[in-house]
C-alpha cells in the first residue's frame, strides 16, 4: 500500500511515497532556510507563501522519483497540527484538493506522531520498534518524554518547563553570534573542541520534566564575560566560542541521555526512541547508543528533521486501524499528542 505525506507545519515544504509505512519510496524536502536566515528566525508570512509555491512542484518531483501517478496512491497523509497556522493551511488545502480529485481518503496526522514514526522507516540494522517503548522527541517547539505502549497509544511522562531542547539551541546559537538554524551551527562549531566549559544541568530531581531557559542565561552570563556580545565573531575570540557551544551542547545532551535512561530502566521498556530535529545531533546520538543499556533507535539525521516520509509512515499505521478524516478536517496549531 502506497501512501503519500505531506508535511509543511514549519518552514520545510515536504511530499513523500511511503510503501507500507516503511519503505520510503521517495523524500522530497524543500528547505525555506536561506530565505528566513536572512531574519534570523522563520517569518511566519513568509513561510505559508513559500510553501503555496512549492506545493505543485514538489508534489510532481515527489511522485516521479517514486515513478508513480496519483492513481497508484492508495491514501493521502498530511500533517494538521501543532505548527504555524498559515504554513499548515497550505499542507491540508494542497491535500483536500489532491484526495477530492483522485477519490482518495485523507488522514490527519499529528506532526509529533509523525517524528515517532520516523523510526519506523527502514534503517541500516532493519530494526523495527517494538512495544513498550520510551520516546525522548526533541524538536524545535517540544522536548517530550513519551511512554508508548502500542500504536496511537502514548502516556506523557516528561515534558520542558520553559524552553524546548531546539529553542534553547537556537537561542545560544544567536546570543554567541553564529546564526540561524542554531542547532546544526552549534553542531559544527563544537566539532573537535577538547576543553568545553562547563555549564550547569538542570536535573529537576523526582521529575521527568526538563528544563533549559536557565542553561541558556548561564550561557549568556558566561559568553558576556567572556567580552562575547552576539556580534560578528573576531578571530580572537573563535576559540572561546567553540567552548561555549561544546560546554553548552554536553550539558543539553547529558540531561536529555541521563533522564531518558532513567525514565526508561524505571519503565521497563524494551527500547528508546529518539525523535526530532534535535536527534540529528550527531552528540546526542552517540552519548544515548554509548550510555543505554537498553536498546537505542534513531532515524537517520535527514529523518529526524522535518519530512513527509514520517507523515505518510503514521498514516499508514492509521490507516490500517481503519482511522480516516473528513473534509471538514481543520488545522490545529496547538493540537497534543497526549
Ligand atoms: O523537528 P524539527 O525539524 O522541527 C520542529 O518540529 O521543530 O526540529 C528543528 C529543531 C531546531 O531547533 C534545530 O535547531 C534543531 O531541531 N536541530 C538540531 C540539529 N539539527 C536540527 N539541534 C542540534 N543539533 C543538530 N544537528
Ligand atoms: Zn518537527
Amino acid at each position: 500500500m502506497k501512501l503519500l505525506g505531506i508535511e509543511t507545519s514549519c518552514d520545510e515544504t515536504a511530499v513523500a511515497v511511503v510503501e507500507d509505512g516503511v519503505r520510503i519510496l521517495s523524500n522530497v524536502i524543500a528547505s525555506q532556510v536561506e530565505i528566513h536566515a536572512r531574519y534570523g528566525g522563520i517569518v511566519p508570512e513568509v513561510a505559508s507563501r513559500q510553501h503555496l509555491l512549492a506545493a505543485i512542484p514538489i508534489t510532481e518531483k515527489a511522485l516521479a522519483e517514486a515513478q508513480l501517478e496519483l492513481k497508484d496512491i492508495t491514501a493521502i497523509a498530511v500533517t494538521n497540527g501543532p505548527g504555524l497556522a498559515g504554513s499548515l493551511l497550505a499542507g491540508v488545502n494542497l491535500a483536500k484538493a489532491l484526495a477530492l480529485a483522485s477519490d482518495l481518503p485523507l488522514i490527519g496526522v499529528n506532526h509529533l506522531e509523525g517524528h515517532i514514526y520516523a523510526n519506523w522507516l527502514q534503517n541500516k540494522e532493519a530494526r523495527t520498534p517494538e512495544f513498550p517503548l520510551l520516546c525522548l522527541i526533541v524538536s524545535g517547539g517540544h522536548t517530550d518524554l513519551i511512554l508508548m505502549h502500542d500504536h496511537g497509544k502514548y502516556q506523557q511522562l516528561g515534558q520542558t518547563r520553559d524552553d524546548a531542547a531546539g529553542e534553547a539551541f537556537d537561542k545560544v546559537a544567536r546570543l554567541l553570534g553564529l546564526g540561524y538554524p542554531g542547532g546544526p551551527i552549534i553542531e559544527r562549531t563544537a566539532k573537535g573542541v577538547d576543553t568545553p566549559r562547563r555549564l550547569p544541568r538542570a536535573w529537576l530531581k523526582d521529575s521527568d520534566d526538563f528544563s533549559f531557559s536557565g542553561l541558556k542565561t548561564a550561557t549568556l552570563h558566561m559568553a558576556r564575560d567572556l567580552g562575547i556580545t552576539g556580534e560578528a565573531i573576531s578571530p580572537a575570540s573563535e576559540h572561546l566560542v567553540g567552548e561555549i557551544a561544546a560546554g553548552f551542547q554536553e550539558s543539553v545532551v547529558d540531561v536529555l541521555v541521563t533522564k531518558t535512561i532513567e525514565a526508561a530502566k524505571r519503565n521497563g521498556v524494551r527500547q528508546i526512541l529518539l525523535a526530532g530535529g534535535v536527534a540529528a545531533n550527531s552528540r546526542l546520538r552517540q552519548a544515548m547508543i554509548e550510555r543505554s543499556s537498553t536498546p537505542v533507535l534513531i532515524p537517520s539525521p535527514i529523518l529526524c528533521t522535518d519530512n513527509a516520509a514520517m507523515i505518510a509512515a503514521c498514516g499508514y499505521f492509521k490507516f490500517l486501524e481503519g482511522k480516516s478524516s473528513g473534509w471538514d478536517m481543520d488545522v490545529r496549531p496547538n493540537l497534543r499528542l497526549v
